[in-house]
């Protein structure tokens, strides 16, 4: 198997959880399926004083037990303390590097990823600069930077003209780590690589998008970050409008970081902007309250640890928009997320348009059960059609059936982890799967208004809904006609109100 070219993995932010729970066993995960070089290292750094050893010793924990690899992966570990703020210390990580590169006979290959506090995204890159470590003369330099991507249109354009002044758009891989799940990329090959789908996928066909992503867990212990962030930013602006993007987009020219991400602009920048006044009847924003969930009691938002009493953050968005091109002329698309819902999943739902005469009309089926094609994100990863079928018997009785693929019916199929795939595609050098300065500021600019509104206007409404229910009943408006979201449950098939989650 093909591997990247020798390299060393610097982790600022190294003793921070992100290293620990995903970016470590991510790793691990690449070393034995050998798709690591034979030579490589990674650097740990953070402000936390600590020795190679103690660093180990604290990662082992999330590898496998007395795993005979575990310890071979662990010898290329290293650890070394920082100060981010001080010139000196990016000289000494220069040094550590060298020193590294001489050990393992590494060529200069750097991939620097930042799992530090956002405050310090422009300060690193800049230091690292100071240091010469951005010149690729004798290796490559590239940047992995953790969202968010600033947190307002105008903090992401200071940081990206920041970044830009010492390093080369292709040097800088802003993650978003959906666009590393397999079944995301798996919408691309479903819309392009099936001639079924691409015909009608249009407004002549297709009468709405929905797009969900819930969470069953709340902030946990995330509460300090999460108050200042809320749905909007810490989901909708990125991951939610990454998946609106490869939804909507035109067929790229090829397969490659720069059409891919040229038709993801195109659908951004044709998003029509919400008017001010569309805003409290077409964004509705909801936060958790105290309930029971299976007879247990529930903190509501405002008690969580780290969050204001009086907090006016959202835990919940949901949104109808348009895109005002000639595909997507006049199909309203709804999208919503949020924390503490009664399962965990995240969906794309095709609605198609009614049959153009009814000749079934009074029969069972009617309008909400138009055919859908839904594509599973997580959990139970798989598609799902919906059509209508005769029921057996006199006269015609119309229903709907489930037509469905799950992706655990591919014999020893294990779905990697985003986090392989997008570290393992950036030590190739390929930014497919990565945003791209202009597709996050342009995500940016249909996101402020909203955002402004909302923190100007404080009589715009924000719903409370208990914990472990769908959201805010102010949402379901959004949808109009008889037709609602779709709910659905763990197991793709199945949907409505009582299901398994
Ligand atoms: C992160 C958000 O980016 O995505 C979290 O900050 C959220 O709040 C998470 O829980 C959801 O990711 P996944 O992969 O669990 O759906």
């Amino acid at each position: 198997m093909k591997t990247p070219e020798s390299h060393i993995i610097v982790i600022f932010g190294a003793s921070g959880d992100l290293t620990k729970r995903k970016l470590i066993p991510a790793l691990y995960q690449l070393y034995i399926n050998h798709l690591l070089p034979d030579n490589f290292a990674i650097l740990g750094t953070s402000r936390t004083s600590l020795t190679d050893q103690e660093f180990r010793v604290r990662i082992s924990e999330f590898l496998p037990l007395s795993d005979e690899s575990n310890s071979l992966f662990l010898n290329n570990i290293y650890y070394q303390t920082i100060d981010y703020e001080l010139n000196d210390d990016y000289a000494k990580l220069k040094w550590r590097l060298d020193e590294l590169r001489l050990k393992h006979n590494i060529l200069a290959n750097y991939l620097f990823y930042l799992s530090t506090p956002p405050d310090l995204y422009d300060v690193i890159p800049e230091k690292l600069a100071f240091a010469n470590l951005n010149f690729q003369t004798d290796g490559f330099k590239r940047i992995i930077i953790e969202k968010p991507f600033g947190n307002s249109l105008q903090s992401a354009k200071k940081l990206n003209i920041s970044l830009l002044k010492n390093y080369e758009e292709n040097q800088i891989y802003r993650i978003d780590h959906y666009l590393g799940k397999e079944t995301v990329q798996n919408l691309m090959v479903t819309r392009f690589a099936n001639g079924i789908f691409e015909p009608i996928w249009n407004r002549n066909f297709i009468g709405r998008v929905e797009i969900t992503s819930a969470e069953s867990l709340g902030v946990e212990g995330r509460g300090g970050y999460y108050d200042h962030s809320g749905a909007m930013r810490d989901m909708v602006q990125n991951h939610i409008l990454q998946m609106v993007g490869l939804v909507a987009m035109e067929p790229p020219v090829v397969i490659d970081a720069d059409a891919i991400r040229h038709e993801v602009l195109k659908v951004f920048q044709s998003l029509r902007p919400i008017k001010p006044e569309d805003i409290p009847k077409q964004v509705i924003r909801g936060q958790y309250t105290t309930s029971k969930i299976k007879g247990v009691s529930v903190a509501g938002y405002r008690e969580e640890q780290g969050v204001d009493p009086a907090s006016h953050t959202e835990t919940y968005v949901a949104m109808k928009f348009f895109i005002d091109n000639w595909r997507w002329a006049g199909v309203p698309f709804f999208i919503r997320t949020g924390k503490k819902l009664p399962t965990r999943v995240t969906e794309i739902v095709i609605e198609f348009k009614p049959t153009p005469h009814h000749l079934f009309e009074k029969s069972a089926f009617h309008i909400n059960q138009a055919n859908q094609l839904i594509i599973r994100i997580q959990p139970d990863e798989g598609i799902l059609l919906k059509f209508a079928m005769k029921e057996p018997g006199a006269g015609f009785k119309v229903n709907q059936v489930n037509m469905d693929f799950h992706y655990s019916d591919l014999a020893e199929v294990l779905l990697p982890s985003a986090y392989e795939r997008l570290l393992l595609d950036c030590l190739f050098g390929d930014a497919t799967l990565y945003s791209r300065g202009d597709t996050v500021e342009a995500a940016w600019e249909f996101i402020q208004p909203i955002l402004d509104s909302w923190s100007n206007e404080p009589a715009i409404p924000i719903y409370g809904y208990p914990a472990g229910t769908w959201g805010p009943h102010e949402s379901d408006g959004l949808i109009e006609g008889e037709t609602n979201w779709r709910f659905p449950c763990k197991n793709l098939a199945d949907d409505g109100l009582y299901c398994e989650l």
